[in-house]
């Protein structure tokens, strides 16, 4: 890997630059932040209202509307088809294995869509466009950089299950295959550490984490012994356990706790377990002005995915439905 063997100095001057040659690189992309700025330019305020105030009264909506603009660009790219509710054409993405059961927020996304199209005076806004700025504005709700969001993309018109259960990452899964995930998507190894380390934020269910805390070695015992209280070896499955020590204020403790083996799901120790993106983890974890600005450009990143543009989709006049 490119980074052995560099001082950490060194390796945080690159890395930086390697922002800034990104920032200037993504004026070339089909999307661009002022995209709304003649059609519609109440919409950003509208929805950056609306996610603050879901926020105020639930905290955890915060890391659920992050989560939501992950599960909806990793299935065929960020095109709101995350959001379709199952009918006779709509194979439901949310009946997937990765969201049902799990996935949460979406009535908060009905309300920034009302509130969206009512300042709008009609469907002007796509629902992936509200949850890419959504995602943003809950990072930045709790404490998280800020960016500015690329707009532009257009709605499916489609929805798949079976796309979904093959291209969101199981918790099981190991480095390399997580990597192997991240890289299908367009997304590197770095991409991958700072966009797992969104988990800093929210909650896991005791189903996607007893294995690891009664079976796995490489995990701190007094942290296991701690999680077990919750997490019984027999039922509770549906138990709630934060993701990292602080799940409503963005910040670097999910990385400096990967270092101290207290990683709550496998696929987030994974990160730091003896493998090449160790480095990275300790990196983030020590440089919080880094994480923070590359946090920022890995959902960028992510965002760009695969957008439907032009005439491609529609425009979706009720996020739960295509238009007909
Ligand atoms: C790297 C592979 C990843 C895996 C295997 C993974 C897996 C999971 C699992 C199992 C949960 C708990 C779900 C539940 O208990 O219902 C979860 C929660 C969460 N994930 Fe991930 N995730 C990954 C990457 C990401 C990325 C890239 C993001 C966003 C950029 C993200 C954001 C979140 C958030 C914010 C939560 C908490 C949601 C809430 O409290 O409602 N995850 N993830
Ligand atoms: C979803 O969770 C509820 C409550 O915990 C549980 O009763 C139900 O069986 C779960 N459904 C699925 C499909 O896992
Ligand atoms: C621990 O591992 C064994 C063997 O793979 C498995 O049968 C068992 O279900 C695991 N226990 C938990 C709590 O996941």
């Amino acid at each position: 890997m490119a980074w052995r063997g560099f001082p950490n100095v060194v390796l945080i001057i690159l890395m930086s630059l390697s922002s800034i040659t990104k920032t200037t690189c993504s004026s070339s992309s089909i999307l661009y932040p002022n995209f709304y700025d003649q059609s519609c330019p109440c919409a950003l305020p509208a929805i950056k209202l609306v996610v603050e105030d879901a926020v105020q009264k639930e905290p955890r909506m915060a890391a659920s509307l992050l989560r939501l603009h992950f599960h909806d660009c990793f299935v065929n790219g960020c095109d709101g088809s995350l959001l379709l509710d199952t009918t006779d054409t709509i194979d439901s993405e949310k009946n997937s294995a990765a969201n049902r059961n799990s996935t949460r927020g979406f009535n908060v996304v009905d309300d920034i869509k009302r509130e969206v199209d009512t300042c709008c005076g009609g469907a002007v806004v796509s629902c992936a466009d509200i949850l890419a700025v959504a995602a943003r504005d809950s990072v930045g709700a709790v404490g998280g950089p800020t960016w500015e969001v690329q707009l532009g993309r257009r709605d499916a018109t489609t929805a798949s299950k079976t796309a979904a259960d093959a291209n969101i990452p199981p918790s099981f899964l190991d480095l390399p295959a997580l990597i192997d995930n991240f890289k299908n998507h367009g997304l590197d190894e770095k991409d991958l550490v700072l966009l797992s380390a969104a988990h800093n934020l929210g909650f896991a269910q005791c189903l996607f984490f007893k294995n690891r805390i009664y079976n796995e070695t490489d995990i701190d015992p007094a942290f296991a012994e701690h999680l077990k209280s919750a997490c019984p070896i027999n039922g509770g499955d549906s138990n709630l356990s934060p993701l990292d020590p602080s799940p409503a204020s963005f910040d670097r403790s999910y990385l400096t706790n990967l270092v101290q083996h207290r990683g709550l799901l496998h696929s987030d120790q994974a990160l730091f377990s003896g493998g090449y993106t160790d480095e990275l983890v300790k990196i983030y974890s020590i440089d919080d002005m880094a994480f923070r600005s590359d946090f920022a450009q890995s959902m960028i990143k992510m965002g760009n995915i695969q957008p439907l543009t032009g005439d491609e989709g529609e425009i979706r006049r009720d996020c739960r439905k295509v238009n007909h």
